[in-house]
């Protein structure tokens, strides 16, 4: 698929109408999901090569799989930890991060936990399912410092609690202030930018509902249609390190006037 080729077939005019409703939006959301990382090596969730491909959600990314079995998660998330360090904020987490700098009011929610948005320079970012770098005792809840015991296997809290990655897993209510900021400011915005999520875990799958409702402007950049694809008013398919710098760069054009 070409890399800047929108749904209605013209990518220059797609291009214009998204850099145009961003530069005259006064209130801006942009949503990410793991797509907007794997030009940084870090595999998605349900691609053809993600992570539910090769491992069952269930007995990594859940309550019931982590007290069966936590040395196997503990050790997978430390696997994670390590690869999202090596990791690098690509050109589209860079392009976001400019265009925080852009625009009067920008919120960033993102769905990953990679940390990479934070290292590319965004501020203004709310991170609905968690972050690898944060672990929290599984029993008493206290936030949990690296030691190193975590060599070593799934340590311990002070209470004698499991430590665990304070990354929501599945079943899990998504951290309540985060959730309801991430509500508020969709509903109230001009413009959506959704950017390499396949839409279909909910809570977050909803913002875009929530954000159309409310007459915002929406754009998705997705390398495929996603289930948020019918709704939007300009989808610009291709990878998110290519399409967003220069959707960045004409946000700019326009609003040098
Ligand atoms: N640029 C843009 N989009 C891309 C790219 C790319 N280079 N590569 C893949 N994509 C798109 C895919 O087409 C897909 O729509 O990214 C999306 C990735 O979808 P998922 O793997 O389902 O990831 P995500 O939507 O973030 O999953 C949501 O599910 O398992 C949970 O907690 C996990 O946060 C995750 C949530």
């Amino acid at each position: 698929m070409a890399d800047e080729n929108v749904r209605d077939g013209n990518a220059a005019e797609g291009i214009d109408r998204a850099a145009r409703a961003l530069a005259l939006s006064s209130r801006t959301v942009v949503l990410t999901g793991a797509g907007i990382s794997k030009e940084s090596g870090i595999p998605t969730f349900r691609d053809l090569d993600g992570i539910w491909t090769k491992y069952r959600a269930e007995e990594l990314a859940s309550r019931e799989g982590f007290l069966s079995n936590p040395a196997l998660v503990w050790n997978w998330y430390m696997e994670r930890r390590t690869a999202a360090r090596a990791a690098q904020p690509n050109s589209g987490h860079r392009a976001l991060a400019r265009l925080e700098t852009l625009l009067p009011v920008f919120l960033l929610v993102t769905q990953n936990v990679d940390n990479l948005h934070l290292r590319a320079g965004n501020r203004e970012i709310v991170e609905l399912h968690g972050n690898i770098e944060r672990y929290r005792c599984f029993e008493c809840g206290k936030p949990s410092r690296e030691d190193d015991s975590w060599s070593k296997g799934p340590p311990r809290c002070a209470c004698g609690g499991l430590i665990r990655p304070n990354i929501v897993w599945f079943g899990e209510p998504l951290p309540a202030a985060e959730l309801e900021c991430s509500y508020r400011e969709t509903q109230r915005c001009d413009a959506l930018l959704i950017v390499g999520t396949s839409g279909i875990v909910h809570p977050a799958a909803m913002l875009p509902s929530v954000a159309r409702q409310s007459g915002a402007f929406l754009i998705e950049v997705n390398v495929d249609p996603s289930g948020i694809t019918p709704i939007v008013d300009v989808f610009l398919a291709g990878k998110a390190g290519k399409v967003l710098p220069g959707l960045v760069r004409r946000v700019e054009e326009f609003l040098a006037g």
